[in-house]
C-alpha cells in the first residue's frame, strides 16, 4: 500500500471507529442486539468502503462535516450484508473479520435481527445529516438505497446462489459480481462525490471507474478465496470451491481471472486519467484492490 494511503487510512480510520462507539453508545437498544451489532462492526475489515467515500472528497478537495458519517452509514450496510452473507442459509460459514461469525456467536435469530438494525440504522444516519443540502440527503439515499437493495446487492446475493453448481456465461457472471458487490462500492464514491458537489464531467469519470474498480474488487476476493489462507484472510478460504459458487477463477481459471482484473483496473484507471485524477487517493485505494492479499 502506498504511504499517502496508509496515511490517509490512518488519519481517518480512528474517526470512523469514534462514530461507531458513538452511535452504539448513544442510543437505548436492547442489550443483546447492540452487543450483537458492535460484534460485527468492531470485528474491523478493511474499511474500503468509508475510506473510497472520504477519498473522493479528498481528491476533489472538498470538505463535508458529514462525510464521517456517511461513511459509517454505507459500512453499517455492507457489516449487515455480511452477517447475511454467512449465515447457514446462505454461505454458511463460521469464521468472519478474524472471529467467530455473529451467528455462530449470538445465535442466527439474533444475527438476523443485528443485519436488520444496522442496516435500518444506516438509513436513520443517512436521513439525519446536519450539514448537507436536503437536496443532496434525498440523492444520496436514493443512490445508497439502491445499490443496497433487490437492483443491488440484495439483488446479486440471489444471482450468487442461484449461479451455485452452475455454469454461467461470463456475463452472467459479470452481472452477480456487478450487483452483489460492485453497486455497493459505486454508491460510496457517488456519495462522496456528491457530498463534494462534483461536475457532471468529473461524476461521469468516476462512474465508469466506480463500476471497473467494483467489479475488480470482487473479482479479487475470488482469486483471494483460491490463493490466500483463512487466516491472512479472517474468514474461510476454498469457500467458493465447497459450495461450487460461480468465481472469476471457477469460470475462467487463475490466469484468465487475473487478466480480467487488471483489464478492470486498467480502465479504471484510464477513467482518473481523464479528470486528472491519476496520482489520486482513488489511484492508490484502485491499486491496493488489485494487490491486497486479504
Ligand atoms: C467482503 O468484503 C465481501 C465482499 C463484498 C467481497 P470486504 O473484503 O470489503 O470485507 P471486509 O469489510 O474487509 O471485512
Ligand atoms: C459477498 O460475496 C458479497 C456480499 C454482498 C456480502 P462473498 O460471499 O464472496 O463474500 P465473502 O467471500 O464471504 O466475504
Ligand atoms: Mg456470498
Ligand atoms: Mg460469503
Ligand atoms: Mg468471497
Amino acid at each position: 500500500m502506498s504511504e499517502p494511503l496508509q496515511s490517509f487510512m490512518s488519519k481517518k480510520i480512528p474517526l470512523l471507529h469514534t462514530h461507531f462507539t458513538k452511535l452504539f453508545e448513544e442510543k437505548n437498544y436492547p442489550e443483546t442486539l447492540r452487543e450483537s451489532m458492535a460484534y460485527s462492526v468492531n470485528a474491523g475489515g478493511k474499511r474500503i468502503r468509508p475510506l473510497l467515500v472520504l477519498a473522493v472528497l479528498e481528491d476533489l478537495q472538498a470538505r463535508s462535516e458529514d462525510a464521517i458519517q456517511v461513511a459509517s452509514a454505507i459500512e453499517l450496510i455492507h457489516t449487515y450484508s455480511l452477517i447475511h452473507d454467512d449465515l447457514p442459509c446462505m454461505d454458511d460459514d463460521d469464521f468472519r473479520r478474524g472471529n467467530p461469525t455473529n451467528h455462530i456467536v449470538y445465535g442466527e435469530a439474533t444475527a438476523v435481527l443485528a443485519a436488520d438494525a444496522l442496516q435500518t440504522l444506516a438509513f436513520e444516519e443517512l436521513a439525519s445529516l446536519q450539514h448537507t443540502a436536503p437536496a443532496t440527503i434525498l440523492e444520496i439515499l436514493k443512490v445508497v438505497s439502491k445499490a443496497s437493495g433487490a437492483a443491488g446487492m440484495v439483488g446479486g446475493q440471489i444471482l450468487d446462489m442461484e449461479g451455485e453448481r452452475k455454469q454461467l456465461s461470463l456475463s452472467e457472471l459479470e452481472q452477480v459480481h456487478v450487483h452483489k458487490t460492485g453497486a455497493l462500492l459505486a454508491s460510496c464514491i457517488e456519495s462522496g462525490a456528491l457530498l463534494a458537489g462534483a461536475s457532471k464531467t468529473q461524476m461521469e469519470s468516476l462512474r465508469v471507474f466506480s463500476s471497473n474498480i467494483g467489479l475488480a474488487f470482487q473479482i479479487k476476493d475470488d482469486i483471494l478465496d483460491v490463493t490466500a489462507s483463512s487466516e491472512q484472510l479472517g474468514k474461510t478460504a476454498n469457500k467458493d470451491t465447497a459450495s461450487e459458487k460461480s468465481t472469476y477463477p471457477a469460470l475462467l481459471g487463475l490466469e484468465g481471472a487475473q487478466s480480467k482484473l487488471a483489464d478492470h483496473h486498467g480502465k479504471a484507471m484510464e477513467a482518473l486519467e481523464a479528470i486528472d485524477l491519476s496520482n489520486s487517493l482513488l489511484a492508490q485505494i484502485g491499486d491496493y484492490i488489485i494487490d491486497r492479499n486479504a
